[in-house]
């Protein structure tokens, strides 16, 4: 028997110590959670991604009265980066979550199904993504969608 040890190094930020470049991110995707229909959870969730040649793209959550049929901001604002830019690397993707009048104190985190999103778009491109997860107190910065994602599924697998 051995054991295998994955580990992710987080950067914790706080806004004025963020990258100018990911200080404007934060301040979209928080911008965009007045995008978010969420009459169900009242939990917005605003997303925004810069692609490698410097385009943003923004979205929010999309709630639905058949619940499962809802999609979250990331995965929103992946496909929707990818499905108008599918030749352009994704270089981050900022999110930001809000409720009962206020953005959360802690950074929220992407669900596992945007993860794996999140993680087709990084292997699709061979290019790492850095996701910026604001939160009022502190903001993390994980290095790649497969640090959030350790021992993953991408098409490689499907051979075999
Ligand atoms: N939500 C997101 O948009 N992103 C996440 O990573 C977690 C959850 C949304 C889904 C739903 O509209 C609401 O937040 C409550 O779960």
């Amino acid at each position: 028997m051995k054991e295998l040890q994955f580990s992710t190094i987080v950067k914790v930020y706080s806004f004025d110590e963020l990258p100018s470049e990911y200080k404007m991110l934060v301040e979209k995707a928080k911008s965009s959670v007045k995008l978010s229909y969420s009459p169900y959870s009242h939990f917005a969730v605003g997303a925004a991604v810069l692609l490698d040649n410097g385009e943003v793209y923004c979205g929010a959550n999309q709630e639905n009265a058949a619940y499962p049929s809802g999609l979250c901001a990331e995965r929103t604002v992946m496909f929707y980066a990818n499905a108008n830019r599918p030749d352009v690397p994704v270089k981050a993707l900022a999110c930001a979550c809000y409720t009962n009048g206020h953005f959360t104190a802690k950074p929220g985190s992407p669900c596992g199904n945007c993860r794996q999103v999140l993680l087709e778009t990084e292997h699709r491109f061979k290019h790492d993504m850095e996701i910026v997860l604001y939160g009022e107190d502190e903001i993390y910065v994980f290095p790649s969608a497969k640090s959030l994602l350790p021992h993953c599924f991408v098409d490689d697998d499907l051979n075999g």
